[in-house]
């Protein structure tokens, strides 16, 4: 099965959990995309009353089109579930998120949500995390210096650009990306608070002890694994 079709399972997989009434966080990427349409459909047949809190423009979007009720994460109470894709999961159930840009958002969400689920293709478990890019985001004023910093501790930084290949990326903030390129993340809980204490850093794509439950795509069906 193609990595689009498990993508695609996993979305429409994951709108089993979410019930009548309920306040759900909505991630960001290509696995989202295809919840996000499922949600949608829901809401349309079932007359479904959600409340939908958004991690990106692009969701935000997508959500507004189908007709999906959505708020600000500070104008509710608590969000019920949150629904996002990710980049990498360990097999003890720590990710690397924000391939999409849209880490910080997805990390002030996840924060007040009260379950959070993953949804992955199985491409995306991994024993150890740091294959994938770690993105940090970085407030751009002073970003060449904390880019230094990163080289000069061995994190072999690179600034994200746009598709053109030239231009910076912007987040949904308008702050810039730093992808580190750590092949190995031994002890990401330590590489976590070094990164937080930088200055200039905003937020990095470190989602620990964070996920609940997750669904794999895989080729014979979808797995649910409980962390
Ligand atoms: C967005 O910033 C990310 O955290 C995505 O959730 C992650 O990159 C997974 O994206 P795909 O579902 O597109 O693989």
């Amino acid at each position: 099965m193609k990595q689009d079709e498990l993508k695609r399972l996993v979305g429409e997989k994951s709108v089993e959990w979410i019930k009548d009434g309920m306040t759900v966080g909505l991630g960001t990427g290509s696995t989202v995309k295809f919840m996000v349409d499922a949600l949608g459909r829901r809401v349309k047949t079932e007359g479904l009353h959600i409340t939908g809190v958004t991690t990106s423009k692009a969701t935000a979007k997508q959500a507004e089109e189908l007709g999906i009720t959505l708020k600000s994460v500070d104008a509710v109470d608590h969000i019920d579930l949150t629904i996002d894709g990710a980049d990498e999961i360990s097999n003890d159930f720590q990710g690397i998120k924000g391939g999409g840009a849209a880490l910080l958002f997805e990390k002030i969400v996840a924060t007040n949500s009260d379950q959070i689920m993953w949804i992955v293709d199985e491409s995306k478990m991994v024993k150890n995390l740091g294959a994938f890019p770690l993105p940090v985001e970085v407030i751009p004023y002073g970003s060449q210096k904390v880019f230094e910093r990163f080289d000069k501790k061995g994190y072999n930084p690179t600034f994200r650009k746009n598709n053109d290949g030239n231009s910076l990326l912007l987040t949904d903030s308008e702050n810039y990306i730093i992808d580190l390129h750590l092949n190995d993340i031994l002890d990401p809980e330590k590489l976590a608070d070094d990164l937080i204490k930088e200055v200039g850093v905003v937020e990095h794509g470190l989602f620990l002890n964070m996920v609940n439950t997750v669904i794999v795509g895989r080729a014979d069906g979808p797995e649910v694994l409980e962390a």
